[in-house]
């Protein structure tokens, strides 16, 4: 086997980059090649540009309820450019630094469209015409795009994507989300606290469909009182531009209903991204619902073709693609790796924010798992009480016979950082009884977990319990 092997990354998102920085490392040499821009979706449209006005949202939000606290601040202003320009400095230092970071490891980037040739070649459309490069392997990480229903073409006008509705020239007054899912919520949310009136559709019975059910009661009650409207089995069919407004046709249980907006955002879910990738050339394809089956080893059906992040299957999480990259650089740089993970903690930026890691207790009772279920509530911690941000609980859920921890749901204040201590738990097969004897720091919101694993066995000592 050639050591150091030529690798091309086709994809420079979290999962490519990940992967062509940890090949360098293990001595490879690699080149990255990208359509469009360094750190993917992720960096650019994504995951960081949606924090960073999320966080402005909740700022104003939060000045504009701080009576209690004894602040007030008169006319809170926003302006909206600034507000862009800002998340954009975020993005562009970010994006650099991944630049910088290629370079240092001496990791070519050609920007262009790749395509697979064969095995072991591939073509890049470049504005300076077609570069072939040879290599030993191929990692595919080109991620996923966003899915578009008929009626509701992107046009980043009349109807954003979640890119579009990523940099606003200004708040739109009414604005109509279709999907009610992550993405829906993030910036319905984020909306609804610049000043926007949002209503989300959102096809199933509920929002955050296949979440605990538990904490998105939570999120719901949230929504009403940001004064967002959530219309559930409610289907957008189409809609109309009748002068400066926006008329949605949308398809109830009660009938149709027409919905009066200046903006409609459609986030209804991402598909994997294969077009033109040239599969077929080496006897590749993906399932049916767009994903390259691969291995525990990253390695699709030929032996030294790789795919990781969105485009090898669910969850299309950034740090789930980080990680694949992670593996695949292993196995190619000769190491004994497969992705062996035993959870992936997910995070969503709702208000307040949603965190969830290992199974769901629909989960477990399908399966015929015996489990037990400690919660606290955010309302009894201290901590909460300072930061005036009380709602919300901690949910851990444990194997019935072994105590092991198969899962913890939270909804509250920072919960996004909490779980990084549950998902550990879980990956070293911590039991409740082991996170409720650890010593968790006074006054932090974490004792929130400490107090919940003490409620599966019904000793948390700040809230009654009383006997079963
Ligand atoms: P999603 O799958 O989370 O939600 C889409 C929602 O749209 C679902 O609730 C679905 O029932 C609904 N829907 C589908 N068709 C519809 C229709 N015709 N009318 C009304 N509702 C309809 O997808 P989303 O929010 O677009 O996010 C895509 C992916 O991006 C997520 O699966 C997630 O992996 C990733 N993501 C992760 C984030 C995070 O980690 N914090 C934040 C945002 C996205």
């Amino acid at each position: 086997m050639a050591n150091p092997r030529t690798v091309v990354v086709l994809g420079a998102g979290p999962a490519g980059y990940v992967c062509a920085i940890r090949l360098a490392q293990l001595g490879q040499k690699v080149t990255v090649v990208e359509k469009t821009y360094v750190g993917g979706t992720c960096l650019n449209v994504g995951c960081i540009p949606s924090k960073a006005l999320i966080a402005a949202g909740s700022l104003k939000e939060r000045i504009a309820h701080a009576g209690a606290m004894g602040i007030s601040a008169d006319n809170v202003r926003l302006d909206v450019g600034k507000l862009v320009e800002w998340k954009q400095g975020i993005v562009g230092k970010l994006t650099g630094g991944v630049s910088g970071l290629l370079r240092n490891h001496k990791i070519d980037l050609v920007m262009g469209k790749g395509s697979i040739v064969d095995r072991n070649t591939v073509a890049v459309a470049t504005p300076e015409g077609t570069k072939t490069l040879k290599c030993d392997d191929i990692v595919i990480a080109t991620g996923s795009v966003p899915i578009a229903i008929p009626g509701f073409a992107f046009d980043e006008r009349d109807v954003w994507s979640s890119t579009g509705a990523l940099a606003p020239t200004s708040i739109p007054k009414r604005l109509v989300v279709i999907g009610g899912g992550y993405i829906g919520l993030e910036l319905g949310m984020m909306y609804a606290k610049l000043g926007s009136e949002v209503t989300v559709l959102e096809a199933t019975g509920g929002a955050l469909p296949g979440q605990d059910r538990d904490c998105v009661k939570i999120i719901e009650r949230s929504m009403k009182k940001l004064g967002m409207k959530l219309m559930v089995e409610t289907f957008a069919q189409g809609y109309e531009r009748k002068g400066s407004e926006l008329h949605v046709k949308v398809k109830t249980k009660a009938g149709e209903q027409v919905i009066v907006c200046d903006q409609i955002a459609s986030m209804v879910g991402r598909k994997p991204y294969s077009e033109g990738l040239g599969l077929e050339k080496v006897g590749l394809a993906v399932d049916a619902k767009g994903f390259l089956q691969v291995d525990r080893q990253m390695r699709t059906k030929v032996a030294n073709i790789y795919a990781i992040g969105d485009i090898a299957g669910q969850p299309m999480l950034a740090h789930k693609g980080s990680k694949e990259g992670l593996v695949a650089a292993a196995v190619i740089a000769g190491h004994k790796e497969e992705y062996d993970a035993r959870c992936v903690p997910a995070v969503i930026f709702t208000a307040p924010e949603m965190a969830s890691v290992g199974a769901q207790e629909a989960e477990l009772a399908a399966k015929g798992v015996a489990f037990k279920v400690g919660t606290f509530p955010f309302a009894a911690s201290g901590r909460a009480m300072s930061l005036m941000e009380t709602e919300g609980f901690v949910k851990v859920i444990a194997d019935a016979k072994t105590d092991e921890v198969l899962g913890v749901h939270m909804v509250g204040p920072e919960v996004t950082e909490l779980v990084a201590e549950a998902a550990l738990a879980i990956e070293l097969g911590a039991t409740a009884e082991d996170i409720a004897r650890t010593i968790h720091a006074h006054p932090t919101l974490p004792e929130a977990i400490m107090e919940a694993a003490e409620s599966v066995h019904g000793m948390a000592v700040h809230i009654f319990q009383p006997k079963r």
